[in-house]
C-alpha cells in the first residue's frame, strides 16, 4: 500500500478536461526524418501545439542504445529540430529542447528501473527487433529503452503521446511503470496515452510494401522530408505495381493498398476518388497514378525540405530554441521531481 500521501487521485485525471492535457512527445536523431515521422507524429504536434501545454524533444539519449558514435549527433539533433520547425512546430507555443538537456530524466530513469521487470523488458517487439540488427551491441540501454521513453513523458505527467502505430506498446509499458510507481508510493503520475487525431494510431507503409518507411532501413522505399524533387519522383515510379485488377470492385494487393494510402495523405480528395473508381472498374493506370502521386508528393515535401534546409545550418538560432525549451522542460521536470522524491521518501 502507498505509505505517503495521495498528490493527486487518476480518477480526476481519467475525467480530465481537455484545456488541462499535458503533450508530451519526441523523435531519435539517427537519420533523416521521413513522411511517416510526419504523419505519425509531426502532424499531431502541429495542431496538439495551438491548445494545450506540449512539450516535444529530440531523444538524443535514446539514440545512443544504438548509435554509440556520437561524431553526427549535434549535427542530427540540429537536422531534427530544424525539421520539426519547417513542419510547423512553432517553439514560441510548445517546449521544443533536447533529451540530454533535462538531468531529471535521467534521475526518474534510475528510480523507473526498480520497477521494471527482466521478464517485460525482454519481451518487448522493439528490443527483439534491435537486438537481431545489433547482436554485438545488446547494451542494457537497449533493454531499458521503454523505461527511459517512460520517465520521458511522466516527467511532465503528460497523458497524451502523439506517436505513430510502433509506439503502442511502448506506451503500454509506460502505463504498467505508472501504476507500479503510483501503487507503491502514492498517486503522482496520470496514465499516458498514445493519440492521434482521428480514429487509429497511424503507420505509414513503406513504397516497396514490405514494412513501413524506416529512418535507417529500407531507404529506397521510404520517402524522407530532405528528398529532392528527382528523388521524390524516382522513387514513387519505382513503386511496385501490377497489370491491374481484372475483376470490378477486387480487393487491392497491399502493395497496391500501399500506394493509395500514401495518396491519401498528400493528394486532394477528388483525386483519390478518381483512382478509386478506376481501380473498381478495372480501367486503372498505374503508371499515370505513380504521377500524380510523385507530383503531390512533390508538392507537399518540397516546401518542408527548403525551409528546414535554411534553418538547419542557422546553429545560433537553433541552439537559443533549445535553450528556451530547456529552461520549459526543466521547470515542469523539477516540480515532478520533487512530488518523486516526496512520494519515495527521499527527502532527508
Ligand atoms: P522514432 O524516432 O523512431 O519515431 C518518431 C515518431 O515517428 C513515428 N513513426 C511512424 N509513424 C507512422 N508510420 C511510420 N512509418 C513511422 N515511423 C516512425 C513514431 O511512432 C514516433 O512517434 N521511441 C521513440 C522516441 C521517443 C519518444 C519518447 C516518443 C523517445 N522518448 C517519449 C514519445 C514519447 C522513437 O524511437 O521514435
Amino acid at each position: 500500500m502507498p505509505s505517503h500521501s495521495v498528490i493527486f487521485d487518476n480518477s480526476y485525471i481519467c475525467g480530465m478536461s481537455k484545456q488541462n492535457a499535458i503533450v508530451m512527445s519526441g523523435i531519435r536523431p539517427t537519420g533523416f526524418l521521413h513522411l511517416g515521422n510526419y504523419f505519425g507524429a509531426m502532424r499531431n504536434y502541429v495542431k496538439l501545439q495551438e491548445e494545450y501545454t506540449c512539450f516535444f524533444m529530440v531523444a538524443d539519449l535514446h539514440a545512443l542504445t544504438t548509435h554509440p558514435d556520437t561524431k553526427e549527433l549535434k549535427s542530427n539533433v540540429h537536422r531534427v529540430l530544424a525539421e520539426n520547425i519547417a513542419c510547423g512546430i512553432d517553439p514560441d507555443k510548445a517546449a521544443l529542447y533536447c533529451q540530454s538537456h533535462i538531468r531529471e530524466t535521467s534521475e526518474l530513469y534510475l528510480y523507473l528501473n526498480m520497477l521494471a521487470y527482466l521478464g517485460e523488458l525482454e519481451k518487448t517487439t522493439t528490443f527483439k527487433d534491435k537486438a537481431r540488427l545489433q547482436p554485438d551491441n545488446i547494451n542494457a540501454g537497449l533493454l531499458t529503452y521503454p523505461v527511459l521513453q517512460a520517465a520521458d513523458i511522466i516527467l511532465h505527467r503528460a497523458t497524451w503521446v502523439p506517436v505513430g502505430k510502433d509506439q503502442e506498446q511502448h506506451l503500454e509499458m509506460a502505463r504498467n511503470f505508472v501504476n507500479r510507481f503510483n501503487h507503491r508510493y502514492g498517486n503522482v503520475f496520470p496514465e499516458p496515452m498514445a493519440y492521434n487525431f482521428g480514429d487509429d494510431l497511424v503507420k505509414v507503409p513503406s513504397l516497396d510494401g514490405t514494412g513501413k518507411m524506416s529512418k535507417s532501413e529500407n531507404q529506397l522505399a521510404t520517402l524522407y522530408l530532405a528528398d529532392s524533387d528527382d528523388m521524390i519522383v524516382k522513387k514513387v515510379m519505382k513503386a511496385k505495381t501490377d497489370s491491374g485488377p481484372t475483376e470490378p470492385n477486387s480487393t487491392k494487393p497491399d502493395y497496391i493498398e500501399n500506394i493509395f494510402q500514401l495518396m491519401r495523405l498528400v493528394s486532394s480528395a477528388d483525386v483519390v476518388l478518381h483512382f478509386e473508381k478506376a481501380f473498381n472498374e478495372c480501367n486503372i493506370r498505374y503508371g499515370d497514378m505513380k504521377k500524380q502521386l510523385a507530383e503531390d508528393m512533390v508538392k507537399f515535401i518540397s516546401p518542408i525540405r527548403e525551409k528546414a534546409e535554411d534553418i538547419r545550418t542557422n546553429e545560433k538560432y537553433l541552439t537559443a530554441i533549445m535553450e528556451k525549451g530547456a529552461e520549459k522542460a526543466r521547470k515542469s521536470a523539477s516540480d515532478t521531481m520533487h512530488l518523486v522524491r516526496e512520494a519515495m521518501g527521499l527527502n532527508y
